[in-house]
């Protein structure tokens, strides 16, 4: 059946009005993939929702097409938003879309190359600060406020009513809604936008409530610690975030839930993206793996029930960060001559270990 992405297929969940522009890169309608050796190895019905499939390699494509139509239908001619990289992709892409403009802030040097050349090429004006995510959102917050231009960041409420989709497709997919729903947390928008979208899904089909597990970077972890931190460290560069602007929501999500905020090391981030991609060929950005390596981390501790229905959800495709890939993976290339007895007789020896 045709896909026509998520402002026709989920209409009457959203507020769509015969003056929206039904604006689409057909995103949305994302694989739920079940992990099979993963779940045999931790003893638990372990499945991803790639995100990373969207037009622009993430989730945020889901809320930007709201975003960015409610923008566009409200007259607005241009839109700004802060990131970390992937929301500044979405935006530029949508915007150029709808025939706006698009303007990023982005913290200098700490934004992923293929999420820069992303907004390069969907033609934004992007701006670096010598800052952090937390600082270019507290700036465009202000600008927006006084310019002619809409803010798209997820404070915009248009944003979550777009990501919620996802939970829709979650329930659709499974049949109903997992026992936990595990999602990586950095503004902490999406985790709210979720459990929004389970409950709105709940009233209507019966489809069950998950308990919501978030997971933040250790050197971001805000919400676990109940304290902003002034500045965030942490190798998953999506959610280097020490002030999320949706924490309350995310709180809500949690304890409404009987779910868990949890915090999640580099190393453990690093175990499982190495862990997704080789023993499972699914290749998601480093803060995606967040969300595994927190389900991996409660199994030890006990947070979650073993023979639990999980849903992990891979915020963002491998492909964004290419060089956090190439850093950390054991595998180098092996440079033999231009000879082929010689690699034939390297291949021999890698057949036969
Ligand atoms: N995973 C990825 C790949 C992200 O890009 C983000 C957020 C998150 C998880 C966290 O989601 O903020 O809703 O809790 N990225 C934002 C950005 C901040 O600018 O692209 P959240």
């Amino acid at each position: 059946m045709r896909w026509d992405g998520l402002l026709k297929s989920y209409k009457e969940f959203l507020p769509i009005t015969e003056n929206t522009p039904l604006l689409s890169l057909n995103e949305g309608n994302t694989p739920l993939i079940k992990l099979e050796r993963l779940s045999e190895e931790w003893g638990v019905e372990l499945y991803v929702k790639t995100e990373g499939t969207n037009p622009t390699g993430s989730f945020k494509d889901r809320g930007m097409v709201m975003a960015v139509a409610k923008a566009k239908e409200e007259g607005s001619t241009t839109v700004i938003c802060a990131s970390t990289g992937n929301t500044s992709a979405a935006a530029a892409a949508y915007a150029a879309r709808a025939g706006m403009k698009c303007i990023v802030v982005i913290p200098e040097g700490k934004i992923a190359m293929g999420k820069l050349a992303q907004a390069v090429m969907y033609g934004a004006e992007v701006i670096s600060i010598e800052g952090n995510f937390d600082q270019a959102l507290q700036m465009v917050r202000n600008i927006s406020e006084k310019e002619s231009v809409t803010l798209v960041n997820s404070v915009n409420p248009y944003r979550l009513e777009g990501q919620k989709t996802a939970a829709f497709e979650v329930c659709d997919q499974l049949n109903g809604a997992p026992d936990i729903l595990a999602i990586p947390v950095g503004n902490a928008g999406n985790i709210s936008a979720y459990w929004k979208g389970f409950k709105e899904y709940h009233q209507v089909k019966n489809s069950g409530l998950p308990r919501m597990h978030g997971f933040e970077a250790e050197g971001a972890a805000a919400i676990v610690h109940n304290r902003v931190f002034e500045n965030p460290e942490t190798i998953a560069t999506a959610i280097r975030i020490g002030n999320p602007a949706s924490w309350h929501l995310a709180s809500a999500a949690v304890k409404e839930s009987q779910g868990k905020m949890d915090e999640v090391s580099d190393d453990e981030i690093l175990a499982a993206y190495r862990k997704l991609a080789s023993t499972e060929g699914v290749f998601a950005e480093p803060a995606s793996c967040a969300s595994l390596a927190g389900v991996f981390k409660q199994l030890q501790t006990g947070g979650i029930e073993p023979g639990s229905k999980i849903v992990a959800v891979l915020t963002g495709n491998g492909l964004k960060d290419p060089n956090t890939a190439i850093d950390c993976s054991p595998i180098k290339a092996i440079l033999l001559p231009n000879d082929e007895k010689v690699v034939a007789e390297h291949i021999k020896g890698v057949v036969h270990v």
